[in-house]
């Protein structure tokens, strides 16, 4: 039996703001349970809901040692969906209303996070074979453990992975304050290890340290490798570009399921959903307060309101945009410009555009399953997996063509009468105009091209089931 620990920052159903909470909830469970056992441990926050905190049992505290201070572990498990799920229980760090806020207090509680994750482990009686990582708020595990921890033969050959599922973020401070956070000794100090452009870096510690690196898809992994995406790590991962892969993730096929969520109004499938579909958008005109017209071309956004999805092409062509045919529901929350811009064009274009600027599970995916297109116009993306819940309910997605979106979305050829979506290559405005133009026009004069669109989507495998064996392969050739 493999044993694998994942750490992160956020998991689906505990604790979520974007795509890695639903890839650290939903891949966990795509392992063969006669071969892999998968666990997970995430920090106990006190934002996640109190419908699974008091379900957590407490099993045991202790205080560790970090930078100059002891600083008080509790431990709590609970199992669910057939997943085992450890909590890190430290008021003093994670009592805020959301997971995170102020850049240097998120680094100093991920500083403690990586450490209590190491420490528990022989408190829990569990030693993984391999712990995998997830983002810059674990980066600091993998350098730990090749410190002090190697004084004890419990941690020695314990293996890591590191996954970068967004680069934009790396856990940045200057150097003398982390090592307060740390207690690591000068040595971790230098360019070859946590420094970076003279400041610490706990994603780059990660990526000094893992045994192998992966990313979210094929594309990010070639993209970061270069200065426009590698976000000053261009050349660290191009130096370990023999550990480094790109795994495309899935969604949770059961969770993103047409044909039995409960959430829409009307279930459908990929062979009813000429007739059924329909009843969904209807319903969503209804609800928030747009035409009611079948033959209005509806475009669904839900994303973070923030640069990286592009909304500036959004912001610049929004006028534009609304002399079409259209209808514009936003689903979504971030900077303060784009919540704005968005508003503001509800008010101007009241029964076109609709923004709900929050955060809503139940809206999401009455929104999946409503549109007819779904836009992702964004200016990098590391995998993406608002396409995949769109093409799994027959939206067609219109996306730029960068990272996992350019790995997922296969653009429509009217001559070969091929693909799932459109897509735009440059990170241009009149190009985003111009390719919603076009899938409009496809959706209006031809309909029948339009369906076979939504047929061939909606028969695309994006399950976790060919990326979990592709993580299962790697486990086994790392563990040896
Ligand atoms: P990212 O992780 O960069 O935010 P992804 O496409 O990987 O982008 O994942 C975004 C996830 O967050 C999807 O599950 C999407 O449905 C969800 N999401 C984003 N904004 C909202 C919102 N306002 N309400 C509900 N779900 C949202
Ligand atoms: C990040 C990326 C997104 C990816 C998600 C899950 O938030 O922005 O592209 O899908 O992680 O890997």
């Amino acid at each position: 039996m493999r044993k694998i620990l994942y750490a992160a920052s956020e998991c689906v159903p505990f604790i979520k703001t974007g795509g890695l909470a639903d890839v650290v909830g939903s891949l966990p469970k795509n392992f063969d349970k006669r071969y892999f056992d998968v666990r997970v441990i995430l920090p106990k926050y006190m934002c996640i809901p109190w419908e699974y905190r008091e379900k957590m049992n407490y099993l045991t505290h202790f205080y560790m040692d970090i930078g100059s201070r002891k600083q008080y572990v509790g431990l709590f498990e609970m199992e669910y969906d057939g997943v085992q799920f450890y909590f890190i229980d430290n008021e003093y760090y994670f009592n805020g209303f959301t997971p995170y806020g102020d850049v240097k207090w998120d680094i100093e509680k991920f500083c403690y996070f990586c450490k209590a994750v190491l420490s528990a482990l022989p408190i829990l009686n569990f030693r993984p074979d391999l712990i995998h990582c997830h983002d810059w708020q674990t980066g600091l595990i993998p350098v730990f453990l090749k410190d002090s921890f190697q004084a004890d033969l419990f941690f020695r050959g314990i293996k890591t992975v590191m996954t970068i599922h967004n680069l934009k973020f790396q856990g940045v401070w200057d150097m003398k304050t982390i090592q307060s956070f740390t207690g690591l000794p000068d040595y971790y100090f230098a360019p070859d290890k946590l420094e970076a452009y003279k400041d610490a870096n706990m994603l780059k510690g990660g990526l000094v340290y893992a045994d192998a690196i992966t990313t979210v898809s094929n594309t990010y992994a070639e993209e970061i490798k270069t200065p426009f995406f590698g976000e000053g790590l261009d050349g660290l991962l191009s130096a370990r570009s023999h550990d480094l892969r790109g795994i495309v993730n899935g969604i949770d096929y059961h969770e993103y399921n047409p044909e039995t969520d409960p959430y829409i109004k009307k279930q459908y499938n990929v062979e009813n959903f000429r007739r059924e579909k329909i009843k969904n958008k209807r319903d969503l005109q209804e609800q928030l307060g747009l035409e009611q017209d079948d033959k209005k071309f509806m475009i669904g956004i839900v994303s973070r309101l923030t640069d990286q999805k592009g909304f500036d092409l959004v912001a610049y062509m929004m006028d534009e945009i609304c002399q079409l045919d259209v209808q514009v529901v936003i689903l979504g929350s971030g900077e303060w410009q784009y919540e704005n811009m968005f508003r503001h064009y509800d008010w101007k274009y009241a029964n076109k555009v609709s923004s709900n600027i929050y955060y809503s599970e139940d809206l999401s995916h009455r929104i999946y399953a409503g549109c007819d297109a779904f836009l992702m116009p964004s200016r990098f993306e590391p995998c993406g997996l608002s396409q995949l819940m769109a093409l799994r309910y027959g939206t067609v997605p219109i996306v730029r063509e960068t990272g996992g979106l350019k790995d997922t979305v296969e653009p429509y050829n009217e001559y070969e009468g091929r693909g799932t979506g459109f897509s735009f290559r440059n990170y241009n405005a009149h190009e985003m105009l111009n390719t919603i133009r076009y899938a409009e026009g496809i959706y209006t004069h031809k309909k029948r091209e339009w369906n076979k669109i939504i047929e061939r989507g909606m028969q695309a495998d994006f399950s976790w089931e060919q990326s979990a064996h592709k993580y299962s392969d790697m486990y086994d050739w790392l563990i040896g």
